[in-house]
């Protein structure tokens, strides 16, 4: 009988215990996303250019760096963006581990849009 009440109380100081890490790990929890207007100056900009033409230092070498030309673009290969985007691709750092699923999603259709192919496509 103690022995039960002693374990109950361990167990309710165990959960005390929880509760700041509980705290910590809702404050961590899933950002609300993004949009692409928000996202494409903070990742992208600084090599695709704000306007999506391209570093002229690179633009080059690295034909499709310019999305306002690039070949995936003109295309609108959604999905193929998309994955270059979340894997990366030659030079570029893929964002799977830095955006969510969502904001990839909408900076695809924001790299179809900078490319007058594209612009008018919902
Ligand atoms: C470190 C520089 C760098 C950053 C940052 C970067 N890119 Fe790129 N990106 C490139 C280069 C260079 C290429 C072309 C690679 C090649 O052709 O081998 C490219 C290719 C692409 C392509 C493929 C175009 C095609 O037709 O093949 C898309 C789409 C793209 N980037 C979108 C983005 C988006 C959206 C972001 C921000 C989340 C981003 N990039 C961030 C350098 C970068």
């Amino acid at each position: 009988m103690r022995a039960g009440r002693r374990r109950g109380r361990l167990q309710s100081l165990g959960a005390l215990a929880l509760l700041p890490l509980l705290s910590l790990l809702a404050a961590c929890g899933p950002k609300a996303d993004r949009t692409a207007e928000q996202l494409y100056p903070e990742y992208c900009a600084r090599c695709h250019g704000a306007d999506g033409r391209g570093d002229p230092r690179n633009v080059n070498l690295y034909p499709n760096e310019d999305l306002t030309r690039s070949r995936l673009t003109g295309q609108g290969a959604h999905l193929l963006i998309y994955r270059r985007i979340a894997e990366g691709y030659g030079p570029m750092p893929g964002f799977a581990h830095r955006l969510s699923a969502v904001e990839i999603g909408r900076l695809a259709d924001y790299s179809m849009k900078l490319n007058p192919a594209n612009a008018e496509r919902k």
